[in-house]
């Protein structure tokens, strides 16, 4: 007797345990449906809300210094001369993600060993082009980075820099 409601209700378990699984599928199928639905306008501006990054004050970072930004996936890279660069940690060879290795004042990639400078230039192949950059504008004296704004680029110039102070 024991046994069989023992068994009966690990039934009633798995039943319930099926049905909480099944609402919770239907949840992210209408949730999807409704992501899908939304006017592509509105989906467009909460992105661009969301894609720029108050990265901080322009004096908390020293010059020669690489700041890693987890939200946004990017590097704030602050040049010798005060310059900043809002580097991609995407390698340009096939997508690894490239770690900052301070020692060396390099970026690595672990999959293929692609190096690249401080300003994102490719030091070290297979890597074909430098590393992405996303728009910074300086307001205020705060480092303001569009993550939703990426330019692609073969090297580093001057005017990819973007200093305080200047327009
Ligand atoms: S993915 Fe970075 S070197 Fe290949």
């Amino acid at each position: 007797m024991a046994m069989q409601e023992k068994k009966t209700s690990r039934r009633t378990f798995l039943n319930a345990l099926w049905v909480g699984v099944g609402a919770l599928s239907l949840a992210e199928i209408g949730f999807l449906i409704s992501r899908f639905l939304k006017p592509r306008e509105q989906r467009f501006a909460e992105n661009t809300a969301d894609a720029v990054i108050a990265a901080g004050s322009v004096d908390a970072f020293d010059p020669g210094s690489v700041t890693a930004f987890v939200r946004g996936k990017f590097y704030l890279a602050r040049l010798d001369n005060g310059g900043f660069l809002a580097l991609s940690r995407t390698c340009t060879h096939l997508g690894c993600t490239v770690p900052w290795v301070d020692d060396e004042k390099r970026f690595v990639c672990p999959c293929h060993a692609s190096a690249f400078s401080i300003n994102g230039e490719v030091l070290a192949p297979p890597a074909p082009r430098a590393l992405d950059l996303f728009d910074i504008r300086i307001e205020n004296g705060q480092v303001l980075v569009d993550t939703g704004k990426r330019t692609k680029r073969v090297g580093f110039e001057a005017a990819q820099a973007v200093y305080p102070g200047r327009a």
